[in-house]
């Protein structure tokens, strides 16, 4: 089956984005072919300074081959490498209903955020329908709040293919469910939006200096703790091992442990976590030329599977 998922470099990439996104991304990749990419022409709709998009841009590529991405599995590229997807966006631009486009909330939300309310923000759904069908996608992880994008996406395959004949592959999405969200130090949704993240890599004593910071409440040490409602225990639960939840949630219900020592005990197991990868990060970093080869690579791979939808859509509308 074909899985293909793109991740936006807006950011330096957090754990909420690898256990809500990119760890399901990774392990799709071994009983399927993955298809993924680094959605920059996307990111380009917040208006990010070139040098920002650029770094952000490879940053995101070292997490992903840092953590475990195949290069020999997986095609992996630069959205902006395969310029055919905008071209694709364009031909699909002209059988959406505006009033598909304007349901959307991500639209809304962006601008409820105070970003400018461009074009490209508006269109931003038709050119992810792009990236999903110009690779005969079949299957799209993606976090809960992508569904409506799917939705979308298949809404435009199935109007384009009643107009002009069967071209395009209807995708289902697979709403990554596992982890519903990551909460960020203060308790809201952890997001580059709400600078309350703790980066996947990001230097060992600052991510115990930003454990320490997670918003609790202020039940003393001795006071009972419920453990669903804590911020600390949520993160816990998506490092420690199964003997090692049982046991902080005794000690949240029992009372006579403190947020602190909880606090230390996550801080330790997200270090650990993420410390197999690190090594390899690092190496990354002191081979940049590496990277882009590989993005390249997979850039060329993708265009030749993108050249061909392509063709057969141009074909369909009559531009051939
Ligand atoms: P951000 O909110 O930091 O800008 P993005 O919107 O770029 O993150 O998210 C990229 C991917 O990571 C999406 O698939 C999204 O669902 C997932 N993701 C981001 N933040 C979280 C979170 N706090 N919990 C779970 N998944 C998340
Ligand atoms: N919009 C997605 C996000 O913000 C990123 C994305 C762009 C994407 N194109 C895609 C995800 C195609 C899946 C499929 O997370």
């Amino acid at each position: 089956m074909r899985v293909l998922s793109g991740i936006q470099p807006s950011g330096r990439l957090h754990i909420g984005n690898y256990f809500g996104a990119m760890r399901q991304h990774l392990q799709l990749q071994a009983e399927n072919e993955g298809f993924y990419f680094i959605a920059d022409y996307h990111a380009l709709t917040s208006g990010p300074k070139p040098d920002d998009l650029r770094q952000h841009r490879l940053a995101v590529a070292m997490d992903y081959l840092a953590l475990g991405l195949d290069t020999n599995k997986t095609v992996f590229w630069c959205q902006s490498d395969v310029p055919e997807v905008t071209e694709l966006s364009w031909i699909l631009s002209c059988i959406t209903p505006m009033g598909l486009l304007q349901r959307c909330v991500g639209y809304k939300d962006k601008i409820a955020q105070g970003l400018s309310a461009n074009h490209g923000l508006f269109a931003y759904p038709v050119l992810q329908a792009a990236d999903i069908l110009i690779f005969n996608s079949n299957l799209v992880p993606v976090g809960a709040d992508q569904k409506q994008h799917i939705e979308v996406t298949r809404d435009i395959a199935e109007y384009f293919n009643n107009t002009y004949g069967e071209v395009f592959v209807i995708p289902k999405e697979h709403i990554i469910a596992s982890v519903a969200v990551v909460p960020g130090l203060d308790g809201r949704k952890m997001s580059k939006s709400y600078d309350n993240t703790i980066e996947i890599f990001e230097p060992e004593a600052s991510v115990k200096k930003k454990v320490m910071r997670i918003v609790t409440d202020s039940t003393p040490v001795e006071g009972a703790k419920d453990p669903d409602k804590c911020n600390v225990f949520a993160l816990l639960k998506l490092v420690a091992s199964q003997d090692e939840i049982k046991e902080w949630d005794a000690k949240y219900r029992n009372g006579g442990t403190g947020y602190g020592q909880a606090k230390k005990k996550l801080a330790e197991l997200l270090i650990e976590y993420f410390r197999p990868f690190r090594q390899k990060r690092a190496e990354l970093e002191q081979n940049l030329d590496y990277v882009r080869d590989v993005l390249a690579q997979g850039a060329e791979k993708a265009k030749a599977v993108a050249r061909e939808t392509l063709a057969k859509a141009r074909k369909a509308v009559g531009l051939d």
